[in-house]
């Protein structure tokens, strides 16, 4: 007979009913699982304000949650006012399948992601072309997010994003956007003067929505890239509404905006750390790409110490630190009776670092990514993407994208803090460092 809900350990509930006080205390959702998982264990339990919240730290218990296909509305609420047609991080299972059924092939195309590809990596080089001709120190995270969301959009938009004013006014629009409802979801007073807010929020949606029509009538008069992800055009080919395509086009770059560079500055911010891993990532490419400056797409599966480098990083510093689901049944997870209705959170960072799976989990050692290492671990010990049916839809392209950077700019030069710059991880949305990470960046 399992046990009830009430036996899953956690914290005492305070007064409130909640624990979101305790979690600000704790500098965010992130940080108060670690602590979580540390006090009482793989399952724990604490409250907030809507609903009883488990969160599963262990990879084998994870296993009963993987089928879950619903989110909790609650939690995603703060994305509410990005969408259109219905915030697309909580559709209903119904209505979802279909509409991930024609987005997940669009993206995760490896022949799209081969012929994309020597448009994606022109755009590493000219970024490594500035910093070189710069010689200034560079803010890593800044500009590899806003290389990422180039690439994102090119890839979902095509053609029409070649035009350059078009596209710094979609990146310019998408930014203001996404900081905008970033500070409001934190409580934080947007840097926007009030009087100006609404005017500006409008005028940033219109600017994208009108970018995304332009993109749908090409597609409709059959005209478009043919190296483009034609998300559009697979999305009106299936029918779906002009709200419905629109938004879908903005979730995908919501998703590929901080992650893949996010992912990337953290793999040099570590590499940089580690001589002697440093040693061997160099060597790897020195022989791969063998006098060339940028690999190319083929070049990717020969890589694989970058791979494991690239992973390893993700592990200790996974962009999205934790994802969650809603149960819509009664589950059991290891001994206990979980009803429907619960939130059902999957502590990324928690997983990764728990040292009951990754002994020294604090130890930076990519060997933890050689085949007969993973081989010997359980498929739900590394969940950098999420799991089950709504895990990432772009985590092919953000493999492909996030080893192209790394590739580039670790072989072109070496990565050294500026003196004195502090590295703090904190979660804004994705986990980030909080002042950016500032390096020093020398040609090799
Ligand atoms: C290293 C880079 C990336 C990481 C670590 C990452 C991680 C994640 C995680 C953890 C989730 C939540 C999954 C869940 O709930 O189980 C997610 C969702 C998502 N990601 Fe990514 N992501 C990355 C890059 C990208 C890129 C490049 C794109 C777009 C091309 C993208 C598009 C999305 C979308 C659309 C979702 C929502 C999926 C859905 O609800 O259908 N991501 N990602």
């Amino acid at each position: 007979m399992p046990q009830q809900l009430t036996d899953i350990p956690g914290p005492p509930l305070p007064s409130e009913g909640h624990h979101l006080a305790a979690i600000a205390a704790a500098g965010g959702m992130h940080t108060f699982q670690l602590d979580l998982h540390r006090r009482y264990g793989d399952l724990a339990r604490f409250r907030l304000p809507h609903s009883t919240v488990v969160s599963v730290a262990d990879p084998v218990l994870l296993e009963a949650t993987v089928r879950i296909n619903e989110r909790p509305a609650d939690l995603f609420r703060f994305l509410d006012p990005f969408f259109e047609s219905g915030n697309l991080q909580v559709l209903p299972e119904p209505e979802y399948v279909p509409w991930r059924r024609v987005v997940l092939p669009a993206l995760g195309d490896h022949a799209k992601h081969a012929a994309m590809f020597p448009r994606m990596a022109a755009a590493v080089e000219q970024l490594a072309d500035r910093w070189a001709a710069s010689g200034e120190p560079v803010a890593l995270q800044h500009e590899l997010n806003n290389l990422a969301l180039r690439m994102v959009c090119s890839y979902a938009l095509g053609d029409a994003f070649d035009s350059a004013k078009l596209a710094a006014r979609i990146v310019d629009a998408f930014q203001f956007l996404l900081d905008h409802f970033l500070h409001e979801a934190r409580g934080v007073e947007p840097p926007t003067p009030p009087g100006e807010r609404r005017r500006r929020v409008e005028q940033a949606q219109w600017t994208l929505r009108e970018a995304v029509t332009e993109v749908i009538a090409r597609r409709e008069a059959g005209h478009g890239r043919a190296d483009s992800a034609d998300l559009v055009g697979a999305l009106v080919a299936a029918g779906w509404p002009v709200g419905r395509i629109r938004d879908t086009v903005l979730g995908t770059m919501l998703g590929g905006h901080h992650t893949s560079g996010v992912a990337t500055s953290w793999a040099l911010h570590l590499v940089s750390l580690h001589p002697d891993v440093e040693r061997r990532l160099h060597a790897e490419l020195d022989a791969v790409l063998d006098g060339r400056t940028r690999p190319e797409h083929g070049d990717l599966r020969r890589l694989r110490y970058l791979e494991m480098t690239l992973n390893e990083s993700m592990r200790l510093y996974p962009p999205g630190p934790y994802a969650a689901r809603e149960s819509t049944t009664d589950i059991v997870v290891g001994d206990h009776l979980v009803p429907a209705g619960t939130t059902i959170l999957h502590p990324i960072w928690a997983v990764h670092t728990n040292p009951r799976v990754w002994p020294e989990p604090d130890r930076f050692d990519p060997e933890r990514f050689a085949p007969p290492a993973v081989a010997a671990r359980h498929r739900l010990a590394f969940l950098p993407f999420g799991i089950g049916p709504r895990h990432c839809s772009g985590a092919g392209l953000a493999m492909t994208q996030t080893k192209l950077m790394l590739a580039v700019l670790a072989h072109r030069f070496r990565f050294r803090l500026v003196p004195g710059h502090v590295v703090t991880p904190v979660e804004r949305f994705v986990l980030c460092a909080e002042d950016d990470i500032r390096m020093v960046v020398t040609p090799r």
